[in-house]
């Protein structure tokens, strides 16, 4: 037990305030507004407080509930760094610890477990060996742990008899509140920097909400007088390799991408597993209905992992589909369902039924086995209805067990059985991804430990693989599985990208049995073998030779003996770069870098762009180590304007670092749907992208899919229902991009006399080495019609011309196809690719 005096408390309080005195030094009052506001600095002028800006927030535990901070203490060390520590709830046995060299740039919280239910009040305070001592308080008394002058280790907490006046704070007033808080005296240079800080913030806050939606309102964009003329030089000798992957989808199953979507399935609650923890007032019976309660047993499960099945008796059991069964007339629908006999035989009436009553196909099922056993027959429908429900009638008296209950239209996409909805997938087959990125997002990390995505759980038999809650609040069965998602893959001509936990689950995650918030601690350091291996199985499942691998073997067991030819592998999801996720993502990349060196490894670099703390801290992670990884992940969803006004974002990357994956990106306005505006923001930025090719590798548009009245997120780039797939013009920026891609990056320079325009207009030419063929690539995001002459490259009057133009707020456009014509007109709002 370390007993520490308060003697030893107050020197190293009064070691704080270590900035030289000089009169023009700043005094700065550092302290929260309240539980919500996060961390913020006020500055000392003519005697009063004024408030300055915020410098970081709480990243602890779920939105909504938790990212409080409540109590903090800042202290100086002796370097002049700076720490932070805060309390996070009052319900957990954590507290926040994070470090900044400057009170701008913060490094991502790391969030230190200690031996007590509650870490309540937590005060820092530097020691001159560069250690730091922290004292909380806890229903067990007040505490005291020791941090590592980097901050990011700390000692097992032990009691404390410190005096209570290690938790006097500063007090000041700003904006007419007390406040408690610290107080420090800073120079003029360090100050300067905040204040820049807050005025560049300010700056890129009033760019990033340039609308064109209101261009009418606004001057230059009300002022012009059409035509604009601009000029368009191609420079043919000077091409630079870029990558020829720019373009791949995002696949997550959010807003019922997959179950009730992509997936073919069309029997809800087919395996009876729904449970509470999918969704509030869900239960194995979910999407099932009978005229009496339905018997859910679990004595004699089909599979351990498929735990609860259904007792029929002598009532019809009723399936309702996902929001109804589409049932298409003179199409042929595979239905099977596994039995439990149990000693009585069973015959069953299978129908697929209309809303008004009308009998759309039948089929019978006869059971005769005792022990479970897998029934069939093949349903044709003779009638239509996009609402139609599955019936079950038994026709004996006969009480038995029924489990994976499941119709599938035999028209899946190529038509494979388990399989895809054809229209969907035919849809995004048409985009021609150069890669696939899944099973998320979100869903790969999970809501807490136990909801990771582990891939091995999702091969097999589909009875025997296990199902989950979907962090998205619904269900996963997992039908749709590694195996599918590879076949799909090898299907449409795409690279996989399978992308997995990094030991840690999202840090937005809520708090387990011990109150262990976000992250949770990351995976057990004893429990970290077994998962790292758990990833190399999945390179050997998906590479290796059958007659040498058992885990090769179950693929060729499924159906294909051939390697998929697995190159990339994720590890992590935007995740906070704490000190937990870097010790167990190193401990992965580097396993997978000795046993599999040609595996691409992708890292990540947390939720958000420069210069939020993931980022800055995940690059330099990246830099630091850049043995372990090929390239990192990079997410922003943003405004239009933010995309207008970040035009040159990669063009200062170091080429010899990581190569970029812009995994999740979006644009948005606030109507949150995609349409003209978005699209054109969209195409801006990726002829950025492809400027960029030599350092950005791949890129996918997020979220892909969502399904109506399911939707857990927007703008999404394809809208369904069970009947329709609605491509948005967010989708014809990805197709246009992807079909008419290049490997080869042609210099170009737009010039147009009035530069504040240039932000608003975009081109880009590309080469295909293979074909030969010239892209060129043209947007004009301005409200009048744009005049172009080109000189280095010659577009004859014949060249194919594909495009689309609009008004901002259009969310449905044509896209129309023709031919180039001798000049080169871009009308108000609009995009176009010429193939030369
Ligand atoms: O794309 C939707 C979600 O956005 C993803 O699951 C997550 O990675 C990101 O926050």
């Amino acid at each position: 037990m370390k007993l520490k005096l308060l003697t030893l408390a107050i020197a190293a309080f009064q070691a704080t305030a270590i900035a030289a005195k000089a009169d023009d030094n700043r005094q700065v009052f550092i302290y929260s507004p309240d539980k919500n506001g996060g961390l913020h600095i006020a500055v000392q002028e003519g005697g009063k407080w004024r408030e300055a800006g915020r410098l970081c927030s709480s990243d602890y535990g779920t939105w909504g509930a938790e990212k409080l901070m409540f109590h903090p203490s800042v202290t100086r060390a002796h370097d002049g760094t700076w720490r932070l520590v805060f309390q996070v709830n009052d319900h957990s046995p954590q507290f926040a610890a994070a470090y900044s060299n400057d009170l701008v740039n913060w490094r991502p919280q790391d969030y230190p477990v200690m031996s007590t239910s509650q870490c309540l009040d937590p005060v820092v305070f530097p020691n001159p060996d560069g250690t730091f001592d922290i004292y909380f308080k806890s229903p067990e008394g007040k505490r005291w742990t020791s941090a590592t002058p980097n901050f990011r280790h700390f000692t097992p907490d032990s009691a404390s008899q410190i005096s209570d006046e290690a938790w006097m704070r500063d007090t000041a007033t700003v904006d007419g509140r007390l406040h408690e808080g610290n107080s420090f005296e800073i120079t003029p240079k360090e100050w300067a920097k905040i204040e820049q800080h807050f005025k560049q913030s300010g700056e890129d806050w009033r760019k990033s909400n340039e609308r064109m939606h209101d261009d009418a309102k606004n001057a230059p964009f009300s002022m012009l007088k059409a035509p604009l003329k601009a000029t368009l030089t191609v420079d043919m000798n000077k091409k630079k390799a870029i990558s020829d992957k720019l373009i791949g989808i995002f696949f997550e199953d959010i807003s019922y991408a997959a179950d009730g979507g992509l997936y073919a399935e069309q029997v809800q609650n087919r395996d009876f597993e729904y449970t509470p923890r999918d969704h509030r007032g869900w239960d194995a019976t979910t999407a099932w209905h009978s005229s009496s309660p339905i018997d859910i047993a679990t004595e004699h499960p089909l599979s351990a992992n498929n735990p609860h099945y259904a007792i029929i008796g002598l009532d019809t059991l009723w399936n309702e589909g996902w929001d109804g069964i589409v049932v298409e007339k003179g199409k042929k629908y595979d239905f099977s369902m596994y039995v439990l006999g149990g000693g009585q035989k069973q015959n069953f009436k299978v129908l697929l039924v209309g809303q008004d009553g009308q009998v759309l196909a039948k089929g019978k099922v006869k059971s005769r086995a005792s022990d479970w056993q897998q029934y069939s027959t093949v349903l044709t429908a003779t009638g239509s209805d996009a609402k139609a429900r599955l019936a079950l009638i038994p026709q004996k008296v006969a009480r038995v067990g029924i489990d994976m209950v499941s119709l599938f239209p035999q028209e899946t996409f190529m038509n494979r059985k388990n399989g895809l909805r054809r229209d969907l997938a035919q849809v995004i087959a048409d985009l021609k991804p150069k890669f696939v990125r899944f099973p998320g997002g979100c869903m790969s990390h999970g809501q807490g430990l136990e909801n990771i995505y582990h891939w091995n759980e999702t091969v097999g038999p589909l009875q025997d693989r296990k199902p989950d809650f979907n962090i998205w609040n619904y269900h996963q069965t997992r039908g749709l599985g590694f195996f599918e998602y590879f076949q799909f893959c090898e299907d449409i001509g795409a690279e996989p990208l399978p992308v997995l936990a990094a030991g840690v689950p999202c840090q937005n995650s809520a708090c387990n049995a011990k109150g262990i918030g976000g992250q949770q601690d990351g995976i057990p350091m004893d429990q970290m073998p077994a998962y790292i291996q758990e990833l190399l199985d999945l390179i050997e499942w998906a590479n290796g030779d059958p007659l040498t691998s058992k885990w090769a073997k179950m693929r060729a067991d499924a159906g294909h003996p051939a390697p998929f030819h697995l190159k990339y592998i994720g590890i992590g999801n935007e995740d906070i770069i704490s000190t937990v996720f870097e010790e167990r993502y190193e401990m992965i990349a580097r396993a997978i870098r000795q046993k599999y060196p040609d595996i691409k490894i992708c890292g990540t670099v947390g939720p958000f762009h420069t210069p939020s703390a993931d980022y800055l801290e995940g690059w330099d992670f990246t830099k630091k180590h850049p043995d372990l990884q090929y390239m990192v992940d990079e997410h922003y969803y943003e405004s239009t304007g933010w995309f207008m006004h970040h035009r040159d974002y990669y063009d200062n990357y170091d080429r010899s670092e990581a190569k970029v994956y812009l995994g999740e990106w979006a644009a948005s306005t606030n109507v949150k749907r995609p349409n003209v505006e978005t699209a054109l923001a969209e195409a801006l930025y990726l002829t950025d992208i492809e400027r960029n090719g030599d350092v950005v590798e791949m890129t996918s548009y997020a979220p892909m899919l969502s399904k109506d009245g399911h939707s857990n997120w927007n703008p999404d780039m394809i809208y369904f229902s069970n009947t329709t797939v609605r491509p948005t013009p967010a989708y014809h920026v990805q197709r246009l991009f992807s079909v008419y891609g290049g490997d080869q990056y042609v210099t170009s320079e737009l010039r147009i006399p009035n530069a504040e325009l240039s932000h608003r207009l975009g081109a880009s030419v590309v080469r295909d080495s293979k074909s030969g063929k010239i892209y060129v690539k043209l947007v004009n995001a301005l409200p009048c019609e744009l005049q172009l002459t080109v000189n280095g490259l010659d577009i004859p009057a014949t060249a194919k011309i594909e495009g689309f133009e609009g008004k901002p707020e259009d969310q449905q456009f044509t896209v129309n196809k023709g031919e180039a014509g001798n000049a080169i007109v871009l009308p108000p709002y609009s995009f176009r690719v010429i193939e030369l």
